[in-house]
């Protein structure tokens, strides 16, 4: 499958779709907190991508319900909002895609809800840390599996484990598009990255074993031994200025790819 080679100003246009699902996501981070429901935060993301101008890109993909996933605790991804409350000392995983005149974003985070154990805060923070590591390596002439390479690195490096059933994958004119970027293998193997590739790299890290299960819904994924279990995801633009993140205005997510140099 080809992938695809997007014009700098293709890339800017991604930028104003990424930057819907930023807003979203700024949203849901103030809005979270023991007790609002997995169902109210996606009205307030419907909401906030529909005033945007933007389409969200969840609802109706293969039948999907919503506009948002929603991810509690051991649910790895693709949760479905519900009437659960968030309690004190859950996490909670956020997916959200949003279309803006014909171009794709997505971006997921996981949130602490109150106060967390130290395991809980120590996933969200070597997931995000390893989804940095592999934005890092999104840069031409580098090879896709230096992404999977450098994300597992992180995480196994901190007695997590990777899963593998779910990736990242290619994004522009459709949510998935090739290739598919695994968050694990080995360095200096797959595809040449070029710039002008759009990538939405998705590490999801789990706690204890990475082995995963899906619900009798037909979306949930859980973790098959039942632990925690994190995921961030970017949209991530190959420039010759290095990786441009396109789902995050300002610099707390520059900054925190730079601190993944060392
Ligand atoms: N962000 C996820 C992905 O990249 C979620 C899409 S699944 C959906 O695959 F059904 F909710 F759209
Ligand atoms: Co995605």
């Amino acid at each position: 499958m080809r992938v695809e080679v997007r014009s700098s100003e293709e890339v800017q246009l991604m930028k104003r779709a990424g930057l819907v699902v930023y807003d979203v996501l700024s949203r849901i981070t103030d809005a979270v907190r023991p007790g609002i429901s997995t169902r109210r935060l996606d009205q307030i993301a419907d909401d906030c991508i529909r005033k945007a101008g933007a389409i969200p890109s969840f609802k109706g993909y293969r039948g999907y319900p919503a506009s948002v996933c929603t991810s509690p605790n051991e649910v790895v991804v693709h949760g479905i909002p519900d009437d659960y409350r968030l309690r004190d000392g859950d996490i909670i995983g956020v997916d959200c895609g949003a279309i803006l005149d014909g171009w794709h974003g997505d971006a997921a985070v996981t949130l602490p809800v109150g106060d967390v154990s130290d395991e809980a805060a120590e996933l969200i923070s070597v997931t995000r840390h390893s989804l940095a590591a592999g934005i890092r390596q999104a840069i031409e002439g580098n090879r896709l599996g230096d992404i999977g390479f450098a994300v597992q690195e992180v995480a196994e490096s901190c007695g997590f484990s990777v899963v593998r059933e779910y990736v990242g994958h290619g994004i522009g004119r459709e949510m998935h598009e090739a290739p598919q970027i695994p968050n694990y293998g080995p360095p200096d193997s797959g595809k040449r990255i070029k710039n002008g590739n759009v990538f939405a790299l998705e590490p999801m890290i789990n706690a204890g074993d990475f082995a995963t299960k899906v619900l009798d819904d037909g979306w949930t994924v859980v973790t098959r031994d039942g632990s925690l279990s994190a995921h961030f995801e970017h949209t991530v633009a190959v420039t010759p200025d290095g990786p441009e993140i396109l789902t995050v205005v300002g610099e707390t997510e520059a900054e925190l790819v730079r601190l993944a140099a060392n």
